[in-house]
C-alpha cells in the first residue's frame, strides 16, 4: 500500500483511507455492527491505516463502533477523529459550532473514551467555530499534544486565513476537506496554502458522495430514503441538477471504460495524482466498494484523461451542501 506523511507531523498513512461515518448515519441506517467490525478489519488487513471518524457521526456511535472494532489492534492504526459541532441530542439537528478551550479538552475526553484508547492520533478542528479565535482554539490543541492526548492537529473546511493563522499557533498536519473531481475549489487559494505551509490534504467525498462512481444510471435511481441525507440535503442530488450531472459521470465512465477500470477508481486516482501532499478518505459499507476502490492505486491516467477529467468540475450544478451546510465552510 502507498504510504503518504501527513504534513511535518512523522505521521504516515495509507494514501487511501477509510471515511467511517456511512456505518453509522447519513447515507441510510446504520450497517449492522458485525458488518461493520468484519469491514473495518478487512480494510486493515488490505494494508489501510488511516480511519476517519467524528464525534456528530451517529452523536458518538461511530466512534464508540471503531473502540469495538480496533481494540486490541490500534498499533495498526491511525485514528483521526473530530470536534467542534453541536446536536441537538433528540433530533440530531445541528445547532452550532463550538470551538472554545473548554469545548476542546471536554470533546477530546469524550472521544477518547469512547475509542477506548489513551492517545488520537488526529484530531481536528470539524467546522471553524465563527465566535471563538482560532488561535484560542488551537491553543488548547496544542496543550493537548504536550498532555501526549492527540498526536497532531487538523482542521476541516478552513478557509486559507484560518489555516495560516492556526498554523502560526501549532503545525497544523492536515486539512480535511471535500475534495473531487466535481469539487475543486480549493484549488484557487486554500491548496496552495497548504502546500505553502507543508500541510497535507485529506480529501473528504473523493467519490462526490457515490455519484462519481457511476453507480447511479439515472434521476430515477437518485437516493431517496429518509435517512440518506442525499434525498433533500445534497443539491446535486436533486432533480433539476442530478440529470445534468449524471451526463457529466459519463464522461468519467467513458474513461473508466476505455483503461479497464472502474468510474470510482479513476476518480480517486485522479485526486491522488495531484502529489504526495495529498490522501483520500473514500467511505464505504460495503467490502467490494473498498477492493474497487483500493484498486484506484494501480489506475494511471494520462495527460488527456485528466485535461478531459479537469473540464467537468466547472459544468456542475448545484452547491456541495445546503445553503446551511455551505454557510458553515471556508471560514
Ligand atoms: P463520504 O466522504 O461522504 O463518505 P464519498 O467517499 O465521496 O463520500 O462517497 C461515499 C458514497 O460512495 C457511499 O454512498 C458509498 O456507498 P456504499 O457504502 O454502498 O459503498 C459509495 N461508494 C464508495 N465506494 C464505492 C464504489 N467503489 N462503488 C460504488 N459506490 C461506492
Amino acid at each position: 500500500m502507498l504510504s503518504r506523511n501527513l504534513g511535518q507531523s512523522g505521521i504516515s498513512v495509507s494514501a487511501i483511507g477509510l471515511g467511517c461515518m456511512g456505518l453509522s448515519e447519513f447515507y441510510g441506517e446504520p450497517t449492522q455492527e458485525s458488518e461493520a467490525i468484519n469491514l473495518l478489519h478487512r480494510a486493515v488487513d488490505l494494508g489501510i491505516n488511516h480511519f476517519d471518524t467524528a464525534e456528530i457521526y451517529g452523536q458518538g456511535h461511530n466512534e464508540q463502533l471503531l473502540g469495538k472494532a480496533f481494540a486490541g489492534r490500534w498499533d495498526q492504526i491511525v485514528v483521526a477523529t473530530k470536534f467542534g459541532p453541536q446536536r441537538d441530542p433528540a433530533t440530531g439537528a445541528f445547532v452550532g459550532v463550538d470551538g472554545s478551550p473548554a469545548n476542546v479538552r471536554k470533546s477530546c475526553e469524550k472521544s477518547l473514551k469512547r475509542l477506548g484508547i489513551e492517545k488520537i492520533d488526529l484530531y481536528y478542528l470539524h467546522r471553524v467555530d465563527p465566535a471563538t479565535q482560532i488561535e484560542d482554539t488551537i491553543g488548547e490543541m496544542a496543550k493537548l499534544v504536550q498532555e501526549g492526548k492527540i498526536g497532531a492537529v487538523g482542521l476541516s473546511e478552513a478557509s486559507a486565513r484560518t489555516i495560516e493563522r492556526a498554523h502560526a499557533v501549532h503545525p497544523i498536519a492536515a486539512l480535511q476537506t471535500e475534495y473531487s473531481l466535481f469539487s475543486r475549489d480549493i484549488e484557487k487559494d486554500i491548496l496552495p496554502t497548504c502546500v505553502e505551509l507543508g500541510i497535507s490534504l485529506v480529501a473528504y467525498s473523493p467519490l462526490g458522495r457515490g455519484m462519481l462512481t457511476g453507480r447511479y444510471a439515472s434521476t430515477s435511481d437518485r437516493p431517496t430514503s429518509a435517512t440518506d441525507f442525499r434525498t433533500h440535503m445534497q443539491p446535486r442530488f436533486q432533480p433539476g441538477n442530478i440529470e445534468s450531472n449524471l451526463k457529466l459521470v459519463g464522461a468519467i465512465k467513458e474513461i473508466a471504460a476505455q483503461k479497464g477500470c472502474m468510474a470510482a477508481q479513476v476518480a480517486l486516482a485522479w485526486v491522488l495524482d495531484h502529489g504526495d501532499h495529498v490522501v483520500a478518505i473514500p467511505g464505504t459499507t460495503k467490502l467490494v466498494n473498498l477492493q474497487t476502490n483500493l484498486g484506484a492505486l494501480d489506475c494511471r491516467l494520462t495527460e488527456g484523461n485528466r485535461a478531459k477529467l479537469n473540464e467537468l468540475a466547472d459544468q456542475v450544478l448545484g452547491d456541495r451542501y445546503s445553503p446551511e451546510g455551505m454557510a458553515a465552510v471556508n471560514q
